[in-house]
């Protein structure tokens, strides 16, 4: 089914590969031009916490599209960034049952009124008319350190031994998204890359909302 956009709905794509700085880019895009934020992240994160709690493994089918059907409160748990669920999450987002019991959910919450979401798939299969998409990439090694910096604070950012380990688990990460079956991880062909490693957040929030205007600007009038 298309994912009809309504004219003049501005719907801004965040994607890219894990740790990249998509949601911080979402985050501060959305409020700057004043439309809701949604992390899809999360709602995998939810799903795949949803299994495990249930004993079954985010690597199954069944039971998979159920533990989707998800409530406020699922998404509200504050133990849904730990290693266990990055691995979980990217599992149980192979499931086709999964993918299509979330895509309604992301669809509806922009439709109406636009909105600012991250993910993996949202310029090539959750909106691939939105308004304005971006691909937020940065190296390996920027991405390892700003994760661990996220989650253990700037300290952890110097310690080599977590860094390797950091990078080498999203390598695996962005692997498997990249080469699932349905809805994989790959730069939508109008997408705009942001390349971050020598920008920090308000750097990258200027060249985003330039972009977009640029983009607005290009459009005929929603009259
Ligand atoms: O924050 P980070 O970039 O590490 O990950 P996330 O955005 O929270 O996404 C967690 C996992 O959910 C990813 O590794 C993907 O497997 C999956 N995901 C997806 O398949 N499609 C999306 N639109 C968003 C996330």
């Amino acid at each position: 089914m298309s994912p009809a956009k309504r004219p003049g709905v501005l719907i801004v794509a965040v994607d890219g590969p894990a740790a990249a700085g998509k949601g911080t880019l979402a985050k501060n895009l959305a409020s700057s031009l004043g439309l809701p934020h949604l992390d899809t992240g999360l709602l995998y994160r939810a799903t795949a916490r949803r299994m495990l709690d249930a004993g079954l493994s985010p690597e199954q089918d069944d039971g998979a599209a159920e533990a989707a059907a998800l409530r406020p409160e699922d998404l509200a748990r504050p133990d849904l960034r730990v290693p266990e669920i990055d691995r979980g999450a990217s599992a149980v987002a192979r499931q086709p049952g999964v993918r299509a019991a979330l895509l309604e959910r992301q669809r509806a919450f922009a439709q109406a009124a636009g909105g600012v979401l991250d993910g993996r798939d949202i310029g090539t299969v959750v909106f691939p008319d939105a308004t304005v998409k971006l691909f937020v990439t940065a190296s390996p090694r920027t991405r390892a350190e700003r994760r661990l910096r996220q989650l253990h604070g700037d300290a952890a950012g110097a310690d080599e031994a977590l860094l390797e380990q950091t990078a080498q688990e999203l390598a695996a990460r962005d692997a498997q998204d990249a080469a699932r079956a349905v809805s994989p991880l790959r730069k939508a062909d109008d997408a705009v890359v942001l390349e971050t490693d020598r920008l920090d957040a308000d750097a990258v929030l200027a060249r985003a909302l330039e972009i977009v205007r640029e983009r607005e600007g290009a459009l005929p009038s929603a009259t």
